[in-house]
């Protein structure tokens, strides 16, 4: 078989494979069209839709997730590893709900998020101190701005195909709405690669922002470089 003969084969099997994919989520086609018309792209969290239409969930328990058409998968995503309780946990339901019970947005500081950020400081040893943000993306325009600020220096350092949130994504020469800042990009894994790039702009950089997965950039995990596996290594010989 010649290359373009599994090239058409498999541009063939990718038609088959989405309209399969249509034609078995009608509820699912149609409600993305009625968001669509509402919502760019029909959705409000960028890293959720794929092509042709993204899944639309209707419920979820433990492990397992079904679609508004009914078709049940089992949920490999976890919210990246944040939802790693699975899905409608009972005492977590309980507890979201003995706490909206007491009002939700009372205009002041609320009784339990102090409560939470001493576990996880606890637990934690990188953690010092906490603040708590609505989404991933948030989190990152923070921690970004502020080590700007306490740096006073303006760049980052990223991977090429890092995904840190709705306007931090550096894939395919990154995205045209991504938050303005300078960025240095260096490949993933190519560890002496990394370090020349970030020492060459050391006077330039505030932070180096990297995932410990390259999620949607391929799902590759990273690799330590050979001289931190060796100095961490209880057999050095087998470094050499
Ligand atoms: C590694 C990584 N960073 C940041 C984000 C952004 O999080 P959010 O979607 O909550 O804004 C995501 C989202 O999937 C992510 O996978």
């Amino acid at each position: 078989m010649t290359a373009t003969d599994e090239r058409t084969n498999l541009d063939t099997a990718l038609t088959q494979a989405r309209e399969h994919y249509v034609g078995q989520r009608p509820i699912g086609a149609a409600m993305h069209a009625d968001a669509s018309e509402v919502m760019p792209g029909g959705n409000t969290r960028t890293v959720l839709y794929h092509p042709p239409f993204p899944l639309r969930i209707a419920r979820g328990a433990a492990q397992r997730v079904v679609d508004v058409d009914g078709h049940e998968y089992v949920d490999m995503l976890g919210e990246y590893t944040a939802g790693l309780y699975g899905h409608s946990q009972q005492p977590i339901l309980d507890a979201v709900r003995a706490a909206l019970d007491d009002g939700i947005s009372l205009a002041g500081h609320n009784v339990y998020e102090a409560r939470l950020a001493r576990e996880l400081v606890d637990r934690f040893p990188a953690l010092e101190l906490v603040r708590f943000t609505n989404s991933g993306t948030e989190a990152n325009l923070m921690a970004i701005s502020l080590a700007r600020v306490v740096t006073g220096r303006p760049g980052i350092a990223v991977a090429r195909g890092g995904y840190h949130g709705g306007l931090l994504y550096f894939g395919g020469g990154g995205s045209p709405v991504n938050a303005p800042y300078d960025a240095v990009v260096f490949d993933y894994n190519d560890v002496d690669g990394a370090r020349a790039a970030i020492r060459e702009n050391a006077d330039h950089l505030a932070a180096v922002v990297v995932e410990p997965v390259l999620g949607s950039g391929g799902v590759i995990p990273a690799r330590r470089s050979s001289s931190l596996r060796c100095a961490r290594s209880r057999r050095p010989m087998a470094c050499s």
